[in-house]
């Protein structure tokens, strides 16, 4: 069983890339999982269990904190329990900050893996060009196989982490919250009604009204699938994202969810 989020299709790929090698094909997305408020799992005799992010703010996205939050695993066994982040920059305390929030859930965190990935945070920077993004995607091949080898392997490598990534996940998760206020998504007027931004967010934050995108919550997980997505380069947040490129990874065509 493997629970993923992905705003960008990142963490869609490796989660999908674990569960064809790593021969667990159960894939739960987190944000559907909090939709329908089932947090409720069995697992099966020698069934390993994943669970696949990108690194926000040096921490988890705010619907995988939910997730986890509630998460409850029934068991017969101690279970092998990975964790594969996926980050544009570094890892910071993501990995801490999620082991700690399964530890309250009585549940051990057996291993961890950090896979960096093009970086789509369109919001602060210019995400990855296309040709940065085909580098950094082909050497995150070589991270996924050794991922997939410990796995299977049940072994434990770690990631390597100081106090200080703790310390600065911290404050960074203060600027998240900040950043997670919609009331800074504006749309230009080269709308043309698609509905895909709608149909992408993960919370459910977006809906058409007369054929444009209205954000009817205060606050959303801020995962850029809107900004990045949007096939006509629509969306705004801010007054600096007009003039940055977009990145969506390869396995999410524009049509695609
Ligand atoms: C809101 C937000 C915050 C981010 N913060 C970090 C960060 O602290 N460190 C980092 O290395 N990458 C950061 N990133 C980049 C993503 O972690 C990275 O691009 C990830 O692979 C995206 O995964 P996805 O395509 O599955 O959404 C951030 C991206 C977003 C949207
Ligand atoms: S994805 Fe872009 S073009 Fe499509 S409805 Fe949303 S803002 Fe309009
Ligand atoms: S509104 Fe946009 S950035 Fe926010 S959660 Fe929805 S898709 Fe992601």
């Amino acid at each position: 069983m493997i629970f993923y989020f992905s705003g960008t299709g990142n963490s869609l790929y490796a989660a999908k890339y674990l569960a064809e090698h790593t021969g667990e094909n159960v894939l739960i997305n987190m944000a559907d999982a909090v939709r329908e408020k089932k947090f409720e799992y069995m697992q099966q005799p020698g069934e390993k269990i994943g669970f696949v992010f990108p690194v926000y703010f040096g921490g988890m996205p705010s619907v995988v904190a939910e997730f986890v939050g509630k998460f409850r695993l029934q068991s017969d066994e101690v279970p092998y329990v990975y964790t594969l982040v996926t980050y544009g920059g570094k890892a910071g305390g993501s990995v801490q900050a999620f082991q700690s929030a399964l530890d309250r859930r009585y549940v051990t965190l057996t291993a961890a893996f950090g896979v960096k990935m093009p970086d789509n945070y369109v919001c602060m920077y210019d995400p990855a060009t296309e040709e940065k993004a085909r580098d950094v995607l082909g050497a995150a091949e070589a991270d996924l196989v050794y991922a997939v080898m410990q796995i299977n392997d049940r072994k434990n490598p770690g990631i390597p982490h100081t106090m200080m990534d703790t310390v600065m996940t911290a404050g960074m998760q203060v600027a998240y919250r900040m950043m997670r206020k919609t009331a800074s998504f504006k749309v230009d007027n080269d709308c043309i009604g698609c509905g895909l931004c709608e149909k992408v967010c993960p919370v459910n934050a977006i809906e058409m009204v007369d054929y444009k995108p209205v954000w009817v919550k205060a606050e959303c997980v801020h995962c850029t699938a809107c900004i990045n997505r949007c096939p006509v380069h629509n969306i705004q947040y801010g007054d600096k994202t007009k003039k940055r490129g977009r990145y969506v990874h390869p396995i999410l065509n524009p049509e695609s969810e």
